[in-house]
């Protein structure tokens, strides 16, 4: 029994707040024969510590920058209070170094989210400064484990294993963003979980990329999946085509080790013309000599549906710009400016007809009303266009609606729409999730009042 000094100790303890401390590390994430790379992190671990908070609960954590720069942290996908999203510049100061920032806030939603810098966040993220968020359902489906895989790609020096640098290269910025020539999982180019045969895994996909759109396959593995970007599908769906994971996406499957003992079942993705492990489960032991059934869905999230949409107000956005673009020129900081003389100035894109954040919103939104927006891809590249605050659902041709999710990829020449119910009241940037897209243009707001 405790005595009365462990009853009097309680209260501090309480009241000292949980820490994420913001710091350089190493980490060995090339092969063996490569040195550590330094890299920047959250609380030393690359990817940051997965954060578990059941839904409907808080999650209260201390950000502590023992970094040389200031910093910031965005909980992506969290349908969260405006005050904590973390946007640098829009929701709050930069934390400065050797600062704190108390993140506070509510999660409505279970699900697979992602928490990340979003200060300079084309080099802070490429750096190192992302980590997982799951949100619980109270009732989870029943599965032998449950297995978050960060993806990630990272473009090291081949001479000494440290990120090459400009992180903002020009040649990246206005191609397809900064892409990496290593690519692994939970920080290693080669990871690997033994399984055992006929097991059942919940994996958490989330592709933590700068710009890297990651094509999988299930090999030795039955899959469905059964949530993107957080939110729950309605039916789990059978994983038959590729998948595919542009960055900020996050994508929910169950699975069943089909392979046998002594294979090694594995997520694989396609690059270089051939498919290539992601992550490997090495098969040891069985777990059982049936199969099961196949899942149910996840029980929905609370406000997923999308009202109205015939008449609600319409918007335009062209996104505009870049390499091999048609772009001739477009406004930025309140004048028009000429592609060449934005190019001077690192910036190579628009969203309609804007480069970079503006003094007023794209769209001033009344709390409550459904919104669509249009958006026509006049640039070569494809781009992951994410909302923050408000989960939107693609609007098709024939009207009908698609998932509920906070970033979308759109390719060059396929207009698309999206629709959602501006529900959430604050500022919000939506901005392109090719990070140095992001930095170089494709960035703007909305404002819900
Ligand atoms: Cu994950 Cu503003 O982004
Ligand atoms: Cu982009």
């Amino acid at each position: 029994m405790a005595g009365t000094a462990g009853l009097a100790a309680l209260p501090v303890r309480a009241m000292a707040p949980k820490t994420l401390t913001a710091r350089v590390a190493t980490a060995q994430i090339a092969p063996p024969k490569y040195a550590a790379t330094e890299v920047w992190t959250y609380d030393g671990a690359l990817p940051g510590p997965v954060l578990r908070v059941p839904q409907g609960g808080r999650l209260a954590r201390r950000l502590v920058n023992d970094l040389s720069v200031p910093t910031s942290i965005h909980w992506h996908g969290i349908r969260i209070d405006n005050a904590m999203d973390g946007v640098a510049g829009l929701t709050q100061e930069a934390v400065p170094p050797g600062g704190t920032f108390d993140y506070d806030f509510a999660v409505p939603d279970a699900g697979t989210f992602w928490y990340h810098a979003h200060t300079n966040s084309f080099e802070q993220v490429a750096r190192g400064l992302s980590g997982a968020l799951i949100v619980e359902e109270p009732d989870a489906p029943e599965v032998d484990r449950d297995v978050v895989l960060v993806l990630d790609d990272w473009l090291l020096n081949p001479e000494d294993a440290q990120f090459m640098e400009p992180f903002g290269h020009p040649m990246s910025l206005s191609h397809g963003g900064r892409l990496g020539n290593l690519l692994g999982t939970n920080g290693t180019y080669d990871y690997a979980r033994e399984v055992k045969a006929n097991e059942r895994l919940r994996l958490r996909l989330i592709n933590a990329s700068n710009a890297r759109i990651f094509v999988l396959q299930l090999a030795g593995l039955e899959g469905w999946t059964i949530a993107l970007d957080g939110m729950p599908l309605p039916a789990p769906e059978p994983v038959e085509a590729e998948l595919i994971l542009a960055p900020a996406q996050r994508i929910d499957l169950i699975v069943d080790v089909t392979a046998d003992v002594g294979e090694t079942a594995a997520l694989v993705r396609f690059d270089d013309d051939q498919w290539r492990p992601q992550a490997r489960f090495p098969v040891a032991g069985t777990a059982s000599a049936t199969r099961r059934d196949g899942p149910a869905a996840l029980p929905p999230n609370p406000n997923i549906e999308v009202p109205g949409i015939d008449s609600a107000r319409r918007l335009d956005m062209a996104m505009e710009g870049g390499a091999m673009g048609r772009m001739s020129g477009a406004m930025m900081n309140g004048r028009a400016i000429g592609f060449r003389e934005m190019a001077g100035q690192g910036q190579f894109w628009a969203l309609a007809g804007q480069v970079g954040m503006t003094d007023t919103p794209f769209a001033s939104l009344d709390r409550g009303e459904t919104v669509r927006v249009r958006m026509t891809n006049e640039t070569a590249f494809a781009h992951a266009m994410h909302l923050h605050g408000m989960h939107f659902r693609q609007v098709a041709e024939d009207g009908t609606l698609g998932p509920m999710r906070d970033t979308i990829l759109s390719y060059p020449d396929e207009p698309l729409e999206i629709a959602f119910v501006a529900d959430n009241p604050g500022k919000w940037l939506f901005h392109c999730h090719m990070l140095g897209h992001a930095a170089s243009g494709m960035t703007t707001w909305i404002n819900v009042t």
